[in-house]
């Protein structure tokens, strides 16, 4: 609570300009509060209404939202659809030749693919698939590089009613091995490799170990497109190149027309249990809502250069790249490489070459970007923002003000938003004409999200009093189920304590004096590492995985650039290791758990104790834990504790 007292302390406010706020598509607070007059008094009228507008429907729907098997709610489910249709080819007619997307590869290479030509890419590619077999409701994974063929397969799976689940690159193959077997896929769409900071690096053959692994039954083929041209091993039965598959297809493609509820992907992400789960996006909710936000929290133009810097391994790179720039009809940027390759201004070149107008970015990249070059932006023309955005964590102000004052020249609104893998859009975010800015603070929720703060109990909490986020009613583009687990579903985001009625984000947060939001970060045992969910059993599960390791406890720390930083506590079979040992064993751990589940996930620090705390009860103290990770002396009782002798080795750090 005290980081968010201290951040609460924050009273500056920055209000939009007049000239911003006259061309913004939602003007002033009394466009916003006109909005969410209308969602307060007729809420399955106001989505209806944007439903109808924003979306091309095949067979318009009669019926809203239907409540009658909460919390499973449905939303327009007797329209019919499809989503690529609505992001290619709706635009045919009115802007074919428009670009879609600019693409910039990690050696500076641009290409750039109009909406006509993704139309026809993603109709031969969906050819293919079907070719290959694949059908409506299959699962296929998607585990590729940032490419325009990535957004193509992404759009081809939803082309064809196929369900895609889009694995991160830098995923290892055993959290591939996961999702693949969870899902059932029946085909995996990959890259011989990728290029990333100047290198290339191998991906396929995370695939084949994946494979190889067992329990894969289901996976028929891989289609493997050649980026980097490396080796890669070959099953000739099974593996086909991208390029071969596509040999003949037809460039024009019937799309599946689906219903509203038919999956459109599933999109693995942490919980506080061991196992990642598979949140399930509907087709026609999570498309509107992409397209509103679009509208609302990006104020978009036509006229606009839309650059999200999200992987589409994230939720986010799936709403703000796959989707919705396309949905609305945008030309956007995706970026293969890293941020700080060839140089910490990598990004601000290329807004300054693609006259980027508007810039979504992590505050970890933020925070990374100040330190390795904090002057760099004055270096390039920037001038064509006219909007910046972030996501992922609460930001900083010292962060916030310098994205402010040096990225966007004090001209440009920031759009702090809100939001998880599980909501499919914005949820609380400023809208860039109509709230004042408070660093810091994501402020209101958008028009028809009715988010709110309560106690244990469900009751509503004081202002200003913290207490966890809920969303009070079922939204159009919120998470289905899990799939695979409805039961986990109902248990994580329904619980009974609240009467069952209102969905639980897994965020405190606290409401100021003016009803501005302020989120305080997990109240799960979920770790936010560079804007990445990773749950703490996971890399405890993973770590005692390992033959060495009996018993761990994995707690975050504040970080400066990563925001949180995975600190494990760990106690070995054998004796409690020291000197070279424990650095030999340290090193071999954090590459076990990079295999185990990825790089990111690898500790930043582990310590050995002979024992971790725990009460007589046999929990362990994990709030003791985290204030020994931070350094702090221990002030709380541990009286209780099993054996308090321990602390003295657990502060110790092995470097
Ligand atoms: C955190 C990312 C504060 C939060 C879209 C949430 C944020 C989790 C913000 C979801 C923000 C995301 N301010 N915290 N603007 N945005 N979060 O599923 O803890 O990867 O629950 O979705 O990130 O992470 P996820």
């Amino acid at each position: 609570m005290s980081s968010i007292e201290s951040i609460m302390t924050e009273n500056r406010v920055f209000e939009p300009s007049e000239a911003f706020k006259a061309q913004a598509n939602i003007k002033g607070m009394e466009g916003y509060q006109a909005l969410c007059g209308q969602a307060e008094k007729d809420y399955e009228g106001f989505w209806a209404g944007l439903a109808k507008e924003l979306l091309v429907w095949k067979k318009p729907f009669t019926k809203v939202l239907d409540e009658s098997n909460a919390p499973f709610y449905k939303w327009f489910d007797d329209g019919e659809l499809n989503v690529s249709y609505n992001c290619l080819d709706k635009h045919l007619a009115t802007q074919p030749d428009k670009t879609a997307i600019i693409f910039e590869a990690d050696d500076g290479k641009v290409t750039r693919i109009t909406y006509k030509e993704l139309y026809h890419r993603v109709c031969e590619f969906a050819n293919a698939l079907r070719a290959l077999g694949a059908k409506k409701g299959d699962r296929i994974i998607i585990y590729l590089p940032m490419s325009i063929e990535a957004a193509v397969a992404m759009q081809a799976c939803a082309r064809i009613g196929a369900i895609h689940s889009v694995v991160f690159g830098g995923f290892s193959a055993k959290s591939l091995h996961e999702r693949i077997t969870d899902a059932s896929a029946k085909m995996v769409i990959t890259a011989d490799g990728q290029f990333r900071g100047g290198k290339a690096m191998p991906l396929k053959h995370a695939v084949d170990d994946a494979l190889a692994m067992g329990g894969c039954d289901c996976v028929e083929k891989v289609v493997v497109y050649r980026r980097t041209g490396g080796e890669a091993a070959w099953d000739a039965g099974r593996d086909v190149w991208w390029h071969d598959a596509v040999k003949g297809q037809a460039d024009t493609c019937e799309p599946e027309w689906v219903g509203a509820e038919h999956p459109l992907f599933i999109l693995y992400t942490s919980g506080s249990t061991g196992k990642p789960k598979g949140v399930q996006h509907a087709s026609g909710g999570f498309l509107l809502h992409a397209i509103a936000t679009m509208r609302w929290t990006f104020d978009y133009k036509d006229s606009d250069v839309f650059w999200c810097t999200a992987d589409v391994g994230w939720i986010t790179g799936h709403t703000y790249v796959a989707y919705g720039p396309l949905a609305v009809g945008a030309t956007e940027i995706m970026f293969e490489g890293v941020p700080t390759y060839p140089d910490a201004g990598r990004f601000w070149r290329m807004i300054q070459d693609h006259k980027v107008t508007t810039f979504y970015t992590a505050p970890t990249a933020i925070r990374s970007l100040i330190k390795l070059g904090g002057d760099l932006p004055k270096q390039y023309d920037l001038t064509s923002l006219r909007l910046l955005g972030t996501v992922g964590e609460p930001i900083n102000p010292e962060a916030w003000m310098w994205y402010y004052n040096t990225v966007g020249q004090t001209r440009c609104p920031i759009v702090d938003t809100w939001w998880q893998t599980e909501t499919g859009g914005h949820m609380i975010t400023p809208l860039p004409g109509v709230h004042g800015l408070k660093p810091g603070s994501c402020t209101m929720p958008l028009p028809g999200v009715m988010a709110a703060i309560v106690d244990e109990a469900g009751h509503d909490a004081e202002k200003g009093k913290g207490g966890f986020l809920v969303i009070k009613r079922p939204w159009p583009s919120m998470i289905r189920t899990i799939y695979g687990d409805p039961e986990r579903y109902k248990k994580n985001y329904y619980p009974e304590d609240l009467g069952g009625k209102y969905y639980l984000a897994g965020d405190g947060a606290n409401r100021d004096l003016d009803g501005y939001f302020w989120i305080m970060g997990r109240i799960d045992d979920v770790l936010n590492v560079s804007g990445h969910r990773l749950g703490t059993m996971e890399i405890e599960s993973a770590l005692v995985a390992n033959p060495l390791v009996a018993e761990a406890a994995v707690v975050g720390k504040p970080h400066d650039i990563k925001g949180e930083a995975v600190v494990a506590y760990v106690v070995l079979k054998g004796h409690r290791p020291e000197g070279d040992a424990a650095k030999k064993i340290v090193a071999d751990l954090r590459e076990w758990v990079g295999k185990e589940i990825g790089p990111i996930a690898k500790p930043d620090e582990i310590r050995f104790g002979d024992n971790l705390p725990k009460t007589r009860s046999g929990k362990i103290m994990r709030r003791l834990l985290r204030a020994l990770a931070k350094g702090e002396e221990i002030t709380q009782d541990v009286s209780t504790l099993e054996n308090p002798a321990i602390l003295e080795q657990l502060k110790e750090v092995v470097k």
